[in-house]
Parts: C-alpha cells; sequence; structure tokens
C-alpha cells in the first residue's frame, strides 16, 4: 500500500471499470466531421483501378468518383482531399483543365454538402515524377514551380473548390498561393498547408495510386529528414508566417512528438495525415489475420486526437460513422 488515503488495488482501476466511466473520461472526443477523405481521380477509360494496399481506395474515373462522392456523402463524410491522375504529363506544366473539370463536376453534384480541398503539387503532372519543375541541370527550378502552383491554385479555385492544399514543399510556396489567390479574387479560400512532411518510405501506396514515383533519385532534397527537429517545427512556423491557415504533419504515427510543439509555436491548428503506408500497414494485418481492422484504425485515429491533432486526413474517413464515429 502506498499510503495515499483510501489506496486499495481500485485506485487506478476504478474509473475504468465500466462504458459510463471510460465515457465520460474521454479526452480525445471527435466527430466524422474532424476526418479528411482522400480520393484519387484520372482520365482514364476504366472506373476503377485498384491501388495495391490500401483496400477500399481505388484510382477512380470522373463518373465512378462522383458515384463514390455521393456514398460517402451519405455516410457521413464532409471533407474530401482531391488528388487529380491526368494521364498527359509534361515537364513544365501550366494548365489544368482536368483539374477545374473535376472540382467544377463535384461540386455542381454536391454545393455546400460537402468541402472539397485540392491537393497542390505537380508530382502528378510531370513527367519525371518530382513535385517541382526541374532545369535543364536536373535542379529544382523553385521559381518555375512556383509559378505552376500558383496557376494550379488559381484554375481550382474558379472551378470552385473550396480549399487547396499545397504538398510540394518548395520554399516559399504558402505566401506565393495565398498572394496568387488573392490577386485572382479567391481571397476566402483556405489553405491547408503540408507544413511538416517528411520523406519517407509510407508513401508506397500512394506514388502508385497518383502515378507519382520519381523517375530518378527521391525526394530527400526537398521533404525534410526525419532525423531533424528543428526542421520540423521551423518548416510550420514558416508556413504559418506566410498565411497558412491550416497546418500538418505528415506521415502522422511518425511524428506525433511534434503536433503539440508546432501548435504551441504558431498558435495553429495542427492536423494529422495518416498516409498511404500506414493504412496499408493495418490492411495487412487485418489481412493476416492479426488484428481487427476497424478497430486499429479507431485506435490510430484516438491517438492522433490525444497527440493534439485537430484534424486528421485517412483512407479510412468513409468508414467512421460505421465505426460509431459521431456525425
Ligand atoms: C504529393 C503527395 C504525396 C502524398 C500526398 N501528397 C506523395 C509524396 O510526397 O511523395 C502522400 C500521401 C500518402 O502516402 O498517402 N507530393
Amino acid at each position: 500500500m502506498t499510503g495515499l488515503p483510501g489506496a486499495s488495488p481500485w485506485s487506478r482501476l476504478r474509473l475504468r471499470q465500466t462504458p459510463h466511466l471510460r465515457n465520460l473520461t474521454d479526452e480525445v472526443g471527435f466527430t466524422t466531421s474532424h476526418l479528411i477523405q482522400p480520393i484519387f481521380v484520372g482520365d482514364q477509360v476504366e472506373a476503377r483501378r485498384e491501388v495495391d494496399g490500401l483496400g477500399d481506395n481505388a484510382r477512380m474515373n470522373l463518373a465512378a468518383a462522383l458515384d463514390q462522392v455521393a456514398r460517402d456523402v451519405d455516410a457521413g463524410v464532409r471533407h474530401f482531399l482531391l488528388f487529380p491522375v491526368p494521364a498527359a504529363k509534361t515537364p513544365r506544366p501550366s494548365t489544368f483543365d482536368f483539374l477545374r473539370g473535376v472540382i467544377a463536376a463535384i461540386k455542381d453534384a454536391h454545393g455546400q454538402d460537402l468541402h472539397l480541398w485540392v491537393d497542390l503539387c505537380l508530382c502528378a503532372w510531370t513527367t519525371h515524377g518530382h513535385c517541382a519543375i526541374l532545369d535543364d541541370r536536373r535542379r529544382l527550378d523553385v521559381p518555375a514551380s512556383l509559378d505552376a502552383l500558383g496557376a494550379m491554385a488559381v484554375a481550382a479555385a474558379d472551378a470552385g473548390v473550396d480549399g487547396v492544399a499545397p504538398s510540394d514543399m518548395m520554399d516559399g510556396r504558402t505566401r506565393h498561393l495565398r498572394v496568387s489567390l488573392d490577386a485572382a479574387g479567391h481571397d476566402r479560400v483556405p489553405i491547408m498547408s503540408y507544413s511538416t512532411k517528411f520523406a519517407s518510405q509510407f508513401y508506397g501506396p500512394f506514388r502508385d495510386a497518383a502515378g507519382s514515383a520519381p523517375g530518378e533519385g527521391d525526394r530527400r532534397h526537398y521533404q525534410i529528414d526525419v532525423r531533424s527537429r528543428t526542421d520540423a517545427i521551423e518548416s510550420s512556423r514558416r508556413c504559418a508566417a506566410e498565411g497558412a491557415d491550416l497546418l500538418m504533419v505528415k506521415p502522422g504515427l511518425t511524428s506525433l512528438d511534434l503536433i503539440a510543439p508546432i501548435a504551441l509555436a504558431t498558435g495553429k491548428l495542427v492536423g494529422a495525415y495518416q498516409v498511404s503506408g500506414e493504412y496499408a500497414s493495418l490492411v495487412a494485418l487485418a489481412d493476416r489475420g492479426l488484428g481487427r481492422f476497424d478497430e486499429m484504425l479507431l485506435e490510430t485515429w484516438q491517438v492522433f486526437r490525444r497527440a493534439g491533432a485537430g484534424f486528421i486526413i485517412t483512407y479510412g474517413a468513409r468508414r467512421a460513422r460505421a465505426l460509431g464515429v459521431a456525425p
């Protein structure tokens, strides 16, 4: 016995005994509106192309995507993160008509019933699969990349997108996007910056889905090194100073320790992206009978919330209501 007043073998167990007590002490409560569902839309003929490892997440053509979004809205999804996957690639993307068409079609069908974010990056549009335009010595051409991203943001906003999410990691892109959007009359469109995005092996299934694996080299010269806490926090601080409305860590599980420090350093809401490899690891465990998928998924979301995440981008958002997440 510890000598605490009334200390008994129940001193720690007392509040864990019943669902009512466990629910009362739930500090992570969240709703389906805190979750964002990614969708991959390609200009392909086939309706759905499965993505290895990502369960029921597929790359869809526009018609199939519209069906999927309608079902997802019925299932309680309110936020979507669109990844356009154009078939035609160029070294210097400059026009984004495919993106406009997809956004306009989704917003025409659903209006304000959903909030449509679009991922802004060049990797699905470039022949080499890097997130930037390269110069003739294959180095990052940052000014040219910013111009292309600005044009993409304005095209998306003209088509009616509700928010933009730059994921490219070029220096200065958040300010450039804010200025470009404002100049085009889109000063109400929020920016959710991928502000702390690490170079990671956990993006594997995504690169297949988005057709964006770099043809040569890797992304370590523009994404953050997992060993640097300083760069991780500074990168989010800079995005906040440049006008980001929402911040994000990515991958989520390997960045849990950074969520609270970034929120403190910036005063901004910080979300977590449960990336394709994290989600696929749960799918793989469940496929081998080593865990119950939905319970593992819910557990990871609860942990993101416990770590201080405001919102969660997850390939399982459409399952949330069936898992008992409140609307
Ligand atoms: C585009 C982008 C990537 C992801 C989101 N936006 C891939 C990358 O940076 O290589 C990864 C998402 C995921 O793995 O689920 N730059």
